[in-house]
Formats: C-alpha cells, sequence, structure tokens
C-alpha cells in the first residue's frame, strides 16, 4: 500500500523563524529520502510583515487550507513593530483553537552534550513529558472592563474549564503514558485544587475517573507550586505530567530551560481526533536582534520536525532525527546558545543531515 504523500503546510513567520524553518525542511528532505516516504511543502507568507503590509493575519481560507494538510510547522511568530499580543492571540492561539489542538505536547528531555543550569545533572534525569490542555482556562479570552480608564475601573478574565475539554485531555495524557510506557508509568496531574475548588475540582474528578480506565498507569497529584519546586529539585521522578492550560504554558517555561533553553525545547500543537490537524513549533521567539546572521540554533525546529514526523505515522523516520540530533549536540555543538554553537545555524543543519546516515 502506497500511502499518499504527507501534506504539510510551513508559517516560517518572523525574525529568525525563516532561518530556523529552513534547516528543518533541509532535514525534513533528507529523511524522506532515506526512510522512503513522499511529502508535500506549501509555504505560507504569515507574520508580522505581512499583517503590517495588508492588516491580515489569516487570510481568508487560510484556515480551510490548513484543514486540506495533515500537518502544520510554525518557525516563529513576534515582530518589533507589531504590538504584543497581535500575531501571539490573532495567529497562534486562533489556530489552536480553531484546529481544536486541544492538546499542548511538550517533550523535555536533556540531550547528550546539552547544559543544565541544574548542578550535578545529567540526560538520566531529566526525561518527562508535559501534557497542557491547550484549548480553555484563562486562554478562553472570556472577560471585560467596567467603567475602564476610571479609578473605579473593574477587569474580570475568567477562567473556563469543561468536562469534555478536561476529560479529552487527561484521557489523552493517558494513553499517552501507556504508550510511552517507561519504568516509571506515571502520570502526575499539576493543579491547584487547593484554591481553585471549583475548576481544579472538575480537573480532579474527571482525573480519578478516567484513571480507573488506566489501572497499569500509577497516579500522582501535584500542586502547581509544589511542581514548581520538584521539577528543580528531583526533576527524575516525573515521567508525564498533565496539567490545565495557563499552569501549563508556566511550567513548560520552567522544564525547558531544564532541558537547555529554547535552543532545543520543541512543541506540538495536537488534534488528535480523525482528521485533526496538528502544528509543531520551535518553543523559542522570532529573536529580531539575530535574524539573518545565521547564528540561531535550529535545534528545536529541527526537534519539532521530528514530532511532527513521529505523529504523522513516520515514527522510525523521528527516531532517526532524534538520535542524529543527539549525536550532533553531544559531539559537535559548542553550546546551544546562539552564536556560541560552534558552527552557523545552516550547518548545524548540514551536520544533522550527515548524522542521519551515522
Ligand atoms: C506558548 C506561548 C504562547 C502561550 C503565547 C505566545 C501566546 O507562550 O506557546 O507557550 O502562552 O501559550
Ligand atoms: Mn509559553
Amino acid at each position: 500500500m502506497s500511502a499518499s504523500p504527507l501534506a504539510i503546510a510551513t508559517i516560517a513567520g518572523d525574525g529568525t523563524g525563516p532561518e530556523v524553518t529552513a534547516e528543518a525542511l533541509k532535514v525534513l528532505e533528507a529523511i524522506a529520502q532515506l526512510e522512503g516516504f513522499d511529502y508535500s511543502v506549501e509555504p505560507l507568507d504569515w507574520g508580522g510583515d505581512r499583517y503590517l503590509r495588508t492588516g491580515e493575519i489569516i487570510p481568508a481560507g487560510g484556515l480551510e487550507l490548513l484543514r486540506s494538510k495533515d500537518a502544520v510547522f510554525l518557525g516563529a511568530i513576534g515582530h518589533p513593530d507589531v504590538p504584543p499580543g497581535v500575531l501571539e492571540k490573532g495567529l497562534l492561539l486562533e489556530l489552536r483553537f480553531k484546529l481544536d489542538q486541544y492538546i499542548n505536547l511538550r517533550p523535555v528531555k536533556l540531550l547528550p552534550g546539552v547544559e543544565t543550569p541544574l548542578a550535578g545533572r545529567g540526560p538520566d534525569d531529566i526525561d518527562f513529558v508535559v501534557v497542557r490542555e491547550n484549548t480553555e482556562d484563562l486562554y478562553c479570552g472570556v472577560g471585560g472592563f467596567l467603567k475602564k480608564g476610571t479609578p473605579d475601573e473593574v477587569a474580570v478574565q475568567q477562567a473556563v474549564y469543561t468536562r469534555k475539554g478536561c476529560e479529552r485531555c487527561i484521557r489523552w495524557a493517558f494513553e499517552y503514558t501507556r504508550r510511552r510506557n517507561s519504568p516509571k508509568k506515571t502520570l502526575t496531574l499539576v493543579a491547584k485544587t487547593n484554591v481553585l475548588t471549583f475548576g481544579h475540582d472538575l480537573w480532579w474528578r474527571t482525573f480519578q475517573e478516567v484513571a480507573r480506565d488506566y489501572p497499569d498507569v500509577t497516579t500522582d497529584y501535584n500542586h502547581v507550586d509544589a511542581c514548581c519546586m520538584w521539577m528543580v529539585k528531583d526533576p527524575q521522578a516525573y515521567d508525564v505530567i498533565v496539567t490545565t492550560n495557563m499552569f501549563g504554558d508556566i511550567i513548560t517555561d520552567l522544564a525547558g530551560i531544564l532541558q537547555g533553553g529554547m535552543g532545543v525545547a520543541a512543541g506540538g500543537n495536537l488534534n488528535p481526533d480523525p482528521g485533526g490537524v496538528s502544528m509543531f513549533e520551535p518553543m523559542g521567539g522570532s529573536a529580531p536582534k539575530y535574524t539573518g546572521k545565521n547564528v540561531i540554533n535550529p535545534i528545536a525546529a529541527i526537534n519539532a520536525m521530528a514530532m511532527l514526523l513521529e505523529q504523522s505515522g513516520q515514527p522510525q523516520a523521528a527516531a532517526r532525527i532524534d538520535r542524529a540530533v543527539a549525536s550532533v549536540t553531544g559531539t559537535k555543538m559548542k553550546s546551544q546558545a546562539a552564536g556560541r554553537m560552534g558552527h552557523g545555524t545552516s550547518e548545524i543543519g548540514d551536520l544533522v543531515v550527515a548524522a542521519l546516515s551515522e
């Protein structure tokens, strides 16, 4: 049976987004040849420049176009001339919501040769995954002002949680923990049940109920503040974490630094339902000051491409990229920081391609 080509849309975006996207595509081209699968890429010029030129963030028909693809690759968004929030809300959050990408998947793995700020810790200590709910909570945009701009101003920003929203995320996290099948095989719910006694009570009850379907998975619970402490003190205790959108946003930045920072951290916005379209991105921003200098680290983007392949029916290709990346970080790179890698952006891409055939 010959599968139809994997259809990918790329939004290279702003700043250094295009540079790291180019390296991810370079690795895709090489791995497709080695593993023998076909793909197509449709580059989209969405982002800050287009917005400044046309006033449009997602052009008419854009969502339909993405829905016709198998996956989306996003380089970076964020433009110095566009006020903060415009592109984040208008592009990233809009796509998460409209494509119902209800899982934000963030693997946190310290690769060989990569420095962590945690003293005395190595790759064996930092290897867990955060599953963040990606469509609800404080991100839903429900709220408003009363008496705006007056001394009596009131601002309301509502966190919204639904049974459907938390259950599908929690269930996916249990399935993922089972599939990952690490020796710990533990799913930890991270929330704040002692204070958020409505919304996180719903999460807690749903977690307990869904857990009954997964007797082989050990369950645990941490309040989010304690989780931040444990993540630094005892990161090897974690296997898979499932958490709410806002807390997930915060703890995945902490986790990202433990794994070596924005140069390596990648994430996926998944719609795992049949026909769902998922989007993969390096976690770093558009880093305008490094634009066009061939100094930005493309490893996160290459990791994001591996995640895309893993979630798109090419797990072997993904694993092969993972091994190549680990070989490059472990033996070829001086640092993961922009400008201090010992190589340029495009040379790192070349090194990963070469390592695919090691
Ligand atoms: C992330 C980012 C986004 C978020 C921003 C850019 C809206 O920080 O993907 O974690 O808060 O989710
Ligand atoms: Mn974030």
